[in-house]
């Protein structure tokens, strides 16, 4: 017989107590507009069973759970960068968990999915997801991190089934490369024996792991995707993603093509998308993860939709719930809810040191190549799960467009300092290497609109300090508006007054 772990049975028993959602839409609450979604999907015959909500601010939430009152509702974090190790030291990260645990309470969410990703490493901020390097070191911490912040949802999250809410980490997306020792079934293997997290499996960021690994060259998709499937912790999911893959604007916008000389069937280059159609191929690679026999623990089957026009979301889900409505049969219909509530914490070795510093030095260096100031040397960087084929397209093309337009295009936001920079001669491209140039502490909650303008006016301070108050005054109107655009009176879902 097979011995369970305690960490096993821990994860078993939270997982009795996270009902089956069937088939939904992880959508955003801003955009595009929920009332009209929820309209459209109405009038198509397909409601979806669940929605699975982005982080939003705490009214807004409150809103959407008034508006959708009885259905089931779960929770998509973001800003706990749990792959880093010194995240816990960070002052704000006990109440941020705290915030999201109140994020949770407010939704009723029986889980909290949430990147196993950051976007913010060694003092260097991102506007999108980088993966934790695939290391054995990497997963412990990974596994530490997840924990404290279950620990966390277990004493300040009560939902009204008794249970707390039960932390999944999501397979993340890779942008172009991918650095690390392991390969990343056996990184989240890793993980999951330490800690009784869920998971959540996207499909398409499956498929740019294919793209970005390189397995392309040597392997079919369906047999990377079987292979992957077999080695993966299957039994832990809890959600599967499906969401668009796209050629991504900065490559649009810089005309650039991919060519790799050495093979001439090459993949296109997509990356995550979620505001495109949902490739073909991702159906392709569902079914294979749906049949696997280790899938029985998945409660929740979804379309990510953010930022895509309700007329797409409602043509694809519709034709989704029709072919998957019934895909969770085998799984728990009815969930037997223990009313004990509570957990006793694990007994948990504290992770030395050392390893947190070796892995923090390590993910220094990692920071520094993919902002192009090193080159990619070191243990990461050398062995044949590591694969920087492509990271030229993120360090020249992507990186700079997430610096200068992604999110806010900074010669909109700040169009009076930008046009005296351009007649005293100073580029934009020089504020890429100025955000790069030196790592710099976090206050508050992790926000890229509000670095993107801090980090310009330090810019201005530096290049030319005569235009620093002409900065600083388009800095605080951004900030106004933003504020404003953040907490808006809410009517109903999606309309602001
Ligand atoms: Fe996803």
């Amino acid at each position: 017989m097979a011995i369970v772990s305690p960490v096993e049975k821990e994860f078993s028993r939270r997982l009795e107590q996270v009902p089956v959602h069937g088939v939904g839409l992880s959508v955003d609450v801003y955009s595009p507009h929920l009332t009209s979604l929820l309209g459209a999907l109405h009038q198509r015959h397909a409601p979806p069973a669940y929605l699975e909500v982005f982080r939003a601010a705490p009214a807004v939430l409150a809103a959407v759970r008034r508006q959708v009152r009885g259905s089931l509702l779960a929770y998509h974090g973001e800003g706990l960068w749990l792959t880093q190790p010194d995240t816990p030291d960070d002052p704000s990260f006990a109440q941020e968990v705290r915030e999201v645990a109140g994020h949770l309470q407010t939704l009723d969410s029986a889980w909290l999915n949430h990147e196993c990703a950051t976007k913010y490493i060694a003092g260097y901020s991102y506007g999108t997801y980088l993966p934790p390097l695939y290391t054995e070191s990497s997963a412990m911490v990974v596994a530490e991190n997840a924990m404290l912040i279950q620990d966390v949802l277990d004493r300040h999250c009560r939902l009204a089934n008794g249970a707390a809410p039960l932390l999944l980490l999501e397979l993340p997306p890779l942008t172009y490369f991918v650095a690390g020792t392991l390969g990343i079934p056996t990184f989240f293997r890793l993980v999951v024996q330490r800690a009784s997290c869920g998971l959540v499996l996207d499909v398409g960021h499956l498929w740019t792991v294919f793209r970005y690994s390189g397995a392309w060259r040597t392997t079919r998709l369906e047999k990377f995707v079987d292979d992957f499937i077999s080695q993966f912790p299957m039994d832990r999911i809890v959600e599967i993603h499906v969401a668009g893959l796209a050629i991504h604007e900065s490559s649009v916008a810089a005309r650039f093509q991919p060519v790799d000389r050495r093979e001439g069937d090459v993949p296109p280059a997509w990356t995550d998308a979620h505001a495109a159609p949902i490739q073909p191929v991702l159906f392709e690679m569902l079914e294979r993860v749906l049949s696997h026999p280790r899938l029985t623990g998945l409660r929740g089957l979804a379309l990510e939709v953010d930022t895509k026009s309700i007329p797409l979301i409602v043509d694809e889900f519709a034709e989704f719930s029709k072919r998957y409505g019934s895909a969770l049969p085998h799984m728990q219909k009815e969930s037997e809810v223990s009313q004990e509530g509570g957990y006793q914490p694990l007994p948990r070795a504290p992770l030395s040191e050392t390893i947190k510093h070796a892995l923090a030095a390590a993910y220094e260096r990692y920071a520094l190549v993919a902002a192009g100031r090193s080159e990619p040397e070191g243990p990461e960087w050398n062995l044949p799960t590591t694969c920087v084929d492509e990271l030229e397209t993120y360090r020249s093309i992507y990186l700079p467009y997430e610096i200068l337009s992604w999110g806010g295009q900074v010669d909109t936001m700040f169009p009076q300092s930008c046009r005296r920079l351009e007649e005293q001669g100073v580029p934009l491209s020089r504020f890429v290497s100025f955000w790069f140039q030196r790592p710099r502490a976090r206050s508050g909650p992790y926000d890229f609109f509000l670095v993107k303008i801090d980090r310009f006016v330090e810019f201005v301070l530096e290049e030319a300090p005569e235009l620093a108050a002409m900065a600083e005054q388009e800095a605080d109107e951004l900030r106004r508006a933003y504020d404003f655009a953040n907490e808006p009176p809410i009517q109903a879902v999606g309309e602001r007054t």
